[in-house]
């Protein structure tokens, strides 16, 4: 059986109307990488007979919109093999607020019956707000929440800042402990304190996390913007994660880095399934990190503690380095303190150039992507970085070059016109990767 795909890049309405209910549909090549990241994930969980897993499995989509999940998820059971049989007769509720994607999910819906040639009599749509409807589990059926829920702010007085977080929590607790989840959301689930205690939960959850993470530079996964953006710079993007949760034996968190690739590359990214990275050892805060490698979580856990960046500063020193608050492919340092920029300050010249050459190491740079949010670089993210016995040494063997480096930082400068005004910024990356 084929069935066609439809209704993912259906984002009609005005963009008030889409700002105030989150319409923001996924893309296909997304819901593509969303279900096949699920289903590599839950492999284990479901076992390996496809039918007996659809059958006893209550499909749930709370702000289905045009569908896009929806319909990828057909799609992708179909291309597993799942039978016509057991397909017909699977139990989806579908809910959302919007009348009219309903009534264009119904139609789709009403056309793959006509071109399959059987019904879909348990495929139910509901014209509720998710977060005041509950579904009707049968005790033997295992639920399946999966969504790309609205992302709008809530009003001040709400307990989570934005809607998504509401979805997600509901989700949590209707699939909660057998069921499964699978989100996206905004990237600041995993390092935002609005959300702290929403990880919380998910950490309390005792089933199996899995979260992939997406930056918004040089590509984006939703290519609409910031709703109500002016600026047409994809920075106004949205950073997103995508999020599996499954039942498991052995309860478990994984992440990927923080993802970065160019259009050129997204078709390759989309279709493959980035490396996930155990972070269940991370101890420093309570953020979902998003580690290149294994034995960069390590350096964070309480067993093996490391010393930091931390341990060359000093609040009065005489020697200074001011480092720009914002990056993106290399760590700015700038001449001398102005606004835009943290101040850190050294008692010997030393080991202010044995700071410079650390922040200019790719480490430092995966040690930001990995706890910052891609953009803002904080004193907190320059002064935890892990400094082992062994990159101090590398580092410790290449001061006179970054001395050097030093002197003739105009080889190195970096101009940029923010807000009409020329911001020079020296970038070191390239003297510790040719160093390396
Ligand atoms: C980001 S769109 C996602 C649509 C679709 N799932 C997709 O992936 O393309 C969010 C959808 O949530 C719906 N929505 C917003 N608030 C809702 C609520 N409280 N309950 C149910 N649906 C809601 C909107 O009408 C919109 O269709």
């Amino acid at each position: 059986m084929e069935l066609s795909y439809v209704g993912a890049d259906n984002n009609s309405g005005t963009e008030d109307h889409r700002l105030s209910t989150g319409s923001y549909y996924t893309p296909f090549d997304a819901t593509k990488f969303f279900w096949n990241k699920f289903f590599a994930q839950s492999y284990e969980a479901r076992g390996d007979n496809l039918d007996e897993w659809i059958h006893r499995t209550h499909f749930i989509e709370p702000a289905v919109g045009a569908g896009a999940l929806v319909f990828g998820l057909l799609l992708k059971l179909c291309e597993l093999g799942a039978s016509e049989n057991v397909l017909s007769q699977i139990r989806m509720d579908l809910c959302d607020i919007n009348s009219s994607a309903l009534d264009f999910v119904r139609d789709q819906i009403d056309q793959i019956e006509r071109v399959a040639q059987f019904t879909l009599p348990n495929v139910k749509l509901h014209h509720s707000d998710f977060l005041h409807w509950e579904p009707k589990l049968e005790e033997a059926s295992e639920p399946f929440v999966f969504a790309n829920p609205p992302f709008v702010k809530n009003p001040p007085n709400a307990y989570w800042k934005n809607s998504f977080a509401d979805f997600s929590e509901k989700a949590l607790h209707i699939t909660h402990p057998r069921g499964y989840v699978a989100f996206i959301v905004p990237l600041s689930l995993c390092f935002s304190r609005e959300y702290s205690n929403l990880r919380r939960q998910i950490r309390d959850d005792g089933r199996a996390f899995a979260f992939s993470n997406f930056d918004n530079i040089p590509d984006t996964l939703f290519k609409s913007g910031k709703p109500k953006s002016k600026n047409s710079n994809k920075s106004n993007s949205q950073r997103c994660t995508i999020f599996t949760g499954v039942p498991s034996k052995h309860p478990s968190l994984q992440a990927t880095r923080l993802l970065r690739w160019q259009a050129a590359e997204r078709e390759n990214l989309l279709s493959s399934q980035p490396e996930l990275v155990d972070i269940s050892g991370y101890e420093r805060d309570d953020q979902f990190p998003r580690p290149v490698r294994q034995d960069q979580v390590l350096s964070y856990s309480r067993a093996r503690p490391s010393g930091t960046l931390s341990d060359l500063v000093t609040p009065t020193g005489e020697f200074l380095v001011a480092v720009s608050t914002v990056a993106r492919n290399f760590i700015g340092v700038r001449e001398a303190y102005s606004p835009g920029t943290n101040l850190f300050s050294f008692p010997k010249d030393q080991d202010r150039l044995r700071f410079l050459a650390a922040i200019s190491t790719d480490e430092f740079m995966n040690h930001w992507l990995m706890l910052g949010d891609g953009f803002h670089v904080t004193r907190d993210n320059v002064l935890s970085f892990p400094m082992n016995a062994s990159l101090a040494a590398v580092i410790d063997s290449k001061l006179e070059c970054m001395a050097r480096a030093w002197a003739n930082r105009a080889l190195y400068r970096s101009e940029k016109l923010n807000s009409g005004r020329v911001v020079t910024s020296y970038n070191f990356r390239p003297v510790m990767s040719l160093m390396a």
